[in-house]
């Protein structure tokens, strides 16, 4: 299974797809930590991502994809070397095909709607492309989702992705570390995230240690 937290360390490269769900800044947090930890990232924004992303981080994404790099390094203050990033309709990425061998890819957050039309196979954009690719591949995917209240669809939905191997990882941060930030909060749930991927991640508080 792909889901043991502790695993060896692993610096194979990672898709980031960001939709348009609420907690943009888990997004910026995530791809922050994996630049800064030397890992390749193929980035992925919806439409609806960058909305959000304005709205609750106040920053705004270049329109072209091959910008977008640059812009998130002079945001987050990370190199932006390791970063590729991908128009939506880009069908010659290396996201859109089982050949070229991309491991792992972590959508965070996940949309009720991506999620939905994973769960259904519909290859509309590039990132629903990407997800249905690492599907077919039986390799890993890691869902961020969230909403509240979840209704059936949704809960449906997540239990038929889970039954395919992917790994939920709901934004749910926990309290019992009692954070006192938003920046704590934010850290836990990308904690699991990145104990998922394999990625060391020795600063992360355990519990029991
Ligand atoms: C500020 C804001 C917050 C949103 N929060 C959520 C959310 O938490 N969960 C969700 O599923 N959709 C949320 N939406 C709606 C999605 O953005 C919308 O369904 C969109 O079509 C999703 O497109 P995408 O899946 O291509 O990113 C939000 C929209 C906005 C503008």
């Amino acid at each position: 299974m792909t889901g043991m937290p502790f695993s060896p360390p692993t610096h194979e490269p990672v898709i980031v797809a960001v939709t348009g769900a609420s907690g943009a800044p888990y997004a910026l947090r995530l791809i922050a930590r994996l630049a800064n930890a030397g890992v390749t990232q193929h980035l992925l924004f919806s439409d609806a991502a960058k909305i959000v992303l304005q709205q609750e981080c106040h920053i705004s994404l270049p329109q072209e994809a091959h910008a977008i790099p640059a812009a998130l390094a002079d945001a987050l203050n990370i190199s932006a070397e390791q970063m590729h990033s991908y128009a939506d309709h880009d069908w010659f990425s290396p996201v859109a095909s089982g050949s070229a061998g991309l491991p792992r890819m972590v959508i965070a957050p996940c949309s009720m709607g991506t999620l939905a039309r994973i769960a259904s196979g519909i290859s509309g954009t590039l990132i629903e492309r990407a997800a249905d690719v690492i599907l077919k591949e039986s390799r890993q995917l890691i869902l961020l989702p969230r909403e509240t209240p979840l209704s059936t669809i949704h809960l449906e939905n997540m239990l038929k992705l889970a039954r395919m191997g992917a790994e939920i990882i709901p934004a749910m941060p926990g309290f019992y570390h009692r954070p006192d930030s938003i920046e704590t909060l934010i850290d836990f749930v990308v904690d699991r995230i990145l104990d998922h991927l394999h990625i060391c991640n020795k600063e992360s508080p355990r519990w029991g240690a």
